[in-house]
């Protein structure tokens, strides 16, 4: 039986208790080396229980593995039977964490539980005003979103498929940042689920044709890409990326218009355009060459050369480099403490910094945009693409 046919079923009562139970006692509420103090953790087991809807079983699963994974580290126990579907999903759902550290998982523990949290207050909230959507924060399906310490963190969310971005998630992000520029947070943080930040656009994308046919598919991605990259020139507060593993396509382009991009040594930086027949977008076309000189851009953005951390850091893409043990924690104390700095005088210092580039950004993005429409009409970009699945299927 697959996991799609998993879903169906009901997981059983004992599976929801599970995963909230304290297997592991974190007491006191010191702040601890970790990010996320015991007392956050101790709160997100307390809230889950207070939880008056069922959040189903996908994500269930993804609460019960994040809390093995933060008390209990990556998976270790011996693969359930075929047969034992309950214990498989469980099992599965911990194991597809990979090797995050505990610090890491206990942040993504909280952060789901606050989403789901806040999903059902904006709920509540919506219900009782009467009042239609716009109002309170919003439960992403693709996404965790939570903001403390000032800072909102937006973790692109779908660890199995290495974070790749589906149209869902595109028209998510965008309404992500959105609510992060209205709301009070001061600084905004990108981060990845898992072992990747980003995979890049979901090849899959392409393989969904409308009725009609490629050029619409080429048509209504192009407009989407507009309105995505659009929200990033167009964001208003400090912007930083937390690239916690590699990222891939459009989640490296768009960071030519990040204010701050920590990276773990883990991190790599790959822009494979050319081999997918396709050309670049993220007004990296403009940004890159400024950032690093022609040569290293080119050798990115027309060449597919798949940059080091470090190498990152050295042509100015990346801030600073971490390594990984110890990347969680030394990227969010900074980041917390250039969140207590005056936020008028950060976003004001933003837009002065970034006012000059706008009205280039918007032309650039848009100039992207058309050769890219053209481009996933394309043969190239066809054969690419199908390369990739076929290579996959083989496996
Ligand atoms: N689009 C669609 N599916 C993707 C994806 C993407 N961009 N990136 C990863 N996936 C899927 C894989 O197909 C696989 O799915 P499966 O488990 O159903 O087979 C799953 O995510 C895990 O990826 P896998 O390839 O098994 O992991 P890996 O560690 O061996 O390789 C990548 C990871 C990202 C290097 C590899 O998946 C890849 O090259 N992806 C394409 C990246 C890309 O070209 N992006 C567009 C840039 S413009």
């Amino acid at each position: 039986m697959t996991f799609m046919a998993l879903r169906r079923l009901t997981l059983s009562r004992r599976l929801w208790r599970l995963s909230g139970v304290p297997a592991v006692g974190f007491r006191g509420t010191k702040t601890s080396t970790m990010g996320v103090t015991e007392q956050h953790f101790e709160e997100a087991k307390e809230k889950l229980s207070s939880l008056k809807k069922d959040p189903g079983n996908d994500v269930k699963l993804k609460i019960y593995a994040l809390f093995k994974q933060a008390t209990r580290g990556p998976c270790d126990t011996p693969k359930p039977g075929m047969l034992d579907f309950i214990n498989k999903a469980k099992w599965d759902s911990w194991k597809s964490l990979g090797s995050i550290t505990q610090d890491e998982a206990r942040q993504q523990y909280c952060d789901l539980i606050g989403s789901l949290v806040a999903a059902e207050d904006g709920g509540s909230a919506r219900e009782s005003a009467g009042a239609g959507a716009g109002v309170g924060p919003r439960a992403y399906d693709s996404l965790l979103v939570s903001t403390e310490d000032d800072i909102t963190t937006i973790t692109l969310n779908r660890p199995a498929k290495k974070n790749a971005i589906t149209t869902q998630m595109y028209e998510e992000i965008i309404e992500a940042l959105q609510e992060a520029a209205r709301g009070p947070s001061v600084v905004t943080v990108f981060t990845g689920a898992g072992d990747f930040y980003c995979s890049g656009n979901d090849l899959s994308n392409f393989t969904k044709i409308p009725e009609g046919g490629v050029e619409q598919m080429a048509k209504a991605g192009g407009e989407l890409l507009r309105k995505f990259v659009k929200a990033f020139i167009d964001f208003p507060k400090p912007l930083a990326a937390a690239v916690n593993g590699p990222a891939v396509g459009i989640s490296v382009t768009v960071m030519g218009m990040f204010d701050l991009v920590y990276a773990s040594e883990r991190a790599t930086f790959h822009t494979p355009f050319s081999q997918l027949g396709q050309s670049p977008e993220g007004c990296s076309s403009y940004t890159f060459p400024r950032i690093m000189g022609f040569s290293k851009a080119n050798e990115m953005l027309l060449f597919n050369k798949k940059l080091t951390a470090v190498q990152a850091c050295q042509l100015g893409l990346v801030t600073e480099v971490f390594p990984d043990s110890s990347f969680r924690t030394e990227a969010w104390s900074r980041l917390r403490s250039y969140a207590k700095l005056p936020p008028d005088s950060l976003a004001l210092s933003k837009q002065l910094i970034r006012s000059v580039e706008k009205e280039r950004l918007h032309a650039v993005n848009d100039a992207e945009v058309e050769r890219l429409m053209e481009r996933w009409t394309s043969d190239e970009c066809f054969n690419a693409v199908m390369d990739f699945f076929r290579s996959k299927a083989k496996l």
